[in-house]
């Protein structure tokens, strides 16, 4: 059976797209059939972020009932599926955001794990996305903004009666300004998935075109992200098993590739 996993969050460039790329990632990577959709229409992301920014039949033209879903599928080498929106405005003008529910059960016959992206805010189209959820994994940084427009979300998504998997923070620097996870549990009262570390190789995966669970898979981030895909899909891993090796980092340094 599949399962539709709406990645939110309320406040903008918090990693919600970071987040969606890398837990589909993750999951695929531990042999979970995965499909990221874009449904962050206004601003689309997804294709940008996994090298494929311009392609021919996106998402917009599947909501607005000129091409066929299938058409719109895209295959990642690691096999993890994707259907990109347009970057283009004018294909924007021409989409209805909210056509987007209607394709749900469509989705769902494409992948085991349907994995979508959500605009920020809580406007009309990130609302049509978080209808679509069977759950909810709302993404926030560990400062009291993020915290309050996700407690937004949170409370929006208990009035739809959608179930919140959780949250997970992102970009943590374990300094003292930040909020503990402690607090941002009492505050969103929903479980902890796992935290994110700040990780310049999330940038560097960017610039690869790549997720960081494929450039960079023993990265402290990518780490992370794996351990919150095995606790979704009940796969026994420890991270730190995972971790580079003394010789693997020696490599590194010198610029060797094995
Ligand atoms: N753990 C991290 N460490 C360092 N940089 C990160 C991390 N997570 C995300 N970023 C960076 O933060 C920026 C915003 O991330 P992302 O695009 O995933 O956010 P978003 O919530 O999808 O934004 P938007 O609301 O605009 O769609 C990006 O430049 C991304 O590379
Ligand atoms: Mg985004």
């Amino acid at each position: 059976m599949s399962k539709t996993i709406v990645i939110t969050s309320g406040k903008g460039g918090v990693g919600k797209t970071t987040s969606a790329i890398n837990l589909g990632a993750a999951i695929n990577h531990f042999g979970g059939d995965v499909i990221i959709i874009d449904g962050n229409l206004s601003t689309p992301n997804i294709g940008i972020h996994l090298g494929a920014p311009e392609v021919p039949i996106t998402l917009n033209q599947v909501l607005s009932k000129k091409e066929d879903l299938f058409e719109a599928v895209y295959e990642h080498e690691s096999g993890l599926k994707i259907i990109p929106s347009s970057l283009s405005i004018k294909e924007l003008k021409k989409t209805k955001p909210e056509e987007i529910k209607n394709f749900k059960k469509e989705f769902e016959n494409l992948a085991e794990y349907v994995i979508i992206d959500c605009a920020a805010g809580l406007g009309n189209e990130a609302l049509s996305t978080i209808e679509m959820a069977d759950e909810l994994i709302i993404i926030t940084n560990p400062e009291m903004p993020a915290i309050t427009d996700a407690l937004k979300t949170i409370k929006i998504a208990e009035e739809l009666k959608k179930p919140v998997m959780g949250t997970i923070i992102t970009r943590v620097r374990k300094n003292n300004s930040e909020m503990k996870p402690e607090t941002v549990k009492e505050m969103l009262e929903v479980p902890i998935l796992g935290m994110i570390p700040e990780d310049e190789d999330i940038q560097k995966s960017l610039n690869k075109k790549d997720a960081i669970i494929h450039t960079h898979p023993k990265s402290k981030s990518a780490r992370a992200y794996k351990e919150i895909a095995a606790k979704i899909t009940g796969v026994e891993y420890n991270s730190d098993k995972d971790k580079e090796t003394l010789m693997e980092k020696i490599y590194k340094k010198l610029g060797i590739k094995k």
